[in-house]
C-alpha cells in the first residue's frame, strides 16, 4: 500500500465539514478542533508550482478564519514503506515541507500511521486482565453526548461508529471506526484515567477490530503520536509502522 494511497484512505475518513480538491491535493476545513479536520491534505500534484500552490492554500484557509495547515507524509528510516514506485510522490512532499519551512511555517511533532491485516481471527491480547464479560459495548452512529459539538461535527463529517464501553455500568473508554474501501480506520480511543491499564484499552481495539472485520475490511489503520505511550499497546496488539505525517502551520 503506497502511503499516497493510504494518506486518500485516511483522508476519506476524517474530511473536515468543507472539502475541496486543489489539483491532487485536499482542502479541508472543519470547526478548527482537529489538525486533520482543518488542514490541506498533501497527495499527489497540486497542478501549479508549490509556491503558487501554498500561497492558495493560504488565501483558502484565512478566508475561513483558520491557520493555513498542510499534512504531509513523510517515509521515516526506521520505517522504510515507501517504495520506488512513488519517488515522484515522495519527492514533491519533501519539496513542500521545504516551501513551508523556507515561510516559517511551524511543523508539528511527528504522528505514526499504523496498520494490521485482518486476516486472521483477531487474538485476544486486549482481553488479558479485564474479560470482555465484564465490560458492555454499545455501538452507535453519534460520539458520546460529553464531546463538545464542534468535536462532534468534524468525528461525524464521515460516517462512523462509535463503541462506548462501560465497566461494571460505569462508562470506560470510546473508540471511533470509519471505514473506506477495504480500510478501517480506527480513532478517538480513550479509556478513562481511573481505569487505564486494566487492559480496557485493548479490549477496545479488539472490539473494533472484530467490527471492521465484520464490516468487510480487510485492514485496519489508526494515527498515533510519535511520542505517545499508547504506540506500545498497538505494537501488542499486532500493529506496525506504515508511516509517518507531520503538520506545517502558518502564522
Ligand atoms: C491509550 C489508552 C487508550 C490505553 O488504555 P488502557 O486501558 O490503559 O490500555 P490497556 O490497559 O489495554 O493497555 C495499557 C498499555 O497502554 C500503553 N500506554 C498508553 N498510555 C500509557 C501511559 N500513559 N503510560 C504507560 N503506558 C501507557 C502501554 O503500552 C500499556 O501497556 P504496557 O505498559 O503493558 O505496554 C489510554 O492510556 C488513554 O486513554 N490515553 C489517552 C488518550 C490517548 O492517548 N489515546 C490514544 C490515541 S492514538
Amino acid at each position: 500500500m503506497h502511503v499516497t494511497h493510504l494518506e486518500r484512505v485516511l483522508g476519506l475518513t476524517w474530511p473536515g465539514i468543507h472539502s475541496e480538491p486543489f489539483g491532487g491535493w485536499l482542502l479541508r476545513a472543519g470547526r478548527g478542533v482537529t489538525s486533520r479536520a482543518n488542514s490541506a491534505l498533501v497527495l499527489g500534484d497540486p497542478g501549479v508550482p508549490t509556491e503558487e500552490a501554498l500561497d492558495a492554500v493560504a488565501a483558502w484557509y484565512r478566508t475561513r478564519g483558520l491557520p493555513p495547515r498542510l499534512q504531509i507524509a513523510a517515509s521515516i528510516a526506521a520505517c522504510g514503506s515507501l517504495t520506488e514506485a512513488e519517488g515522484g510522490d515522495h519527492g514533491r512532499r519533501e519539496a513542500t515541507d521545504a516551501a513551508c519551512a523556507r515561510r516559517g511555517w511551524v511543523a508539528s511533532p511527528w504522528t505514526w500511521v499504523m496498520t494490521r491485516p485482518l486476516d486472521g481471527e483477531p487474538d485476544a491480547a486486549g482481553d488479558q486482565t479485564v474479560g470482555l464479560g465484564d465490560l458492555e459495548v454499545a455501538w452507535s452512529g453519534e460520539p458520546p453526548p460529553t464531546w463538545s459539538p464542534e468535536r462532534a461535527a468534524e468525528a461525524t463529517a464521515a460516517p462512523a461508529l462509535f463503541a462506548t464501553v462501560r465497566l461494571h455500568g460505569e462508562a470506560a473508554g470510546v473508540g471511533r471506526l470509519a471505514l473506506a474501501e477495504d480500510w478501517a480506520v480506527l480513532t478517538d480511543l480513550t479509556v478513562e484515567p481511573q481505569v487505564r491499564g486494566r487492559g480496557i484499552g485493548g479490549a477496545v481495539v479488539e472490539a473494533l477490530c472484530r467490527r471492521a472485520k465484520a464490516e468487510r475490511a480487510t485492514a485496519v489503520a489508526l494515527q498515533v503520536l510519535a511520542d505517545n505511550p499508547a504506540r506500545r499497546l498497538y505494537r501488542r496488539l499486532g500493529f506496525s509502522n506504515h508511516h509517518a505525517y507531520r503538520y506545517r502551520t502558518g502564522g
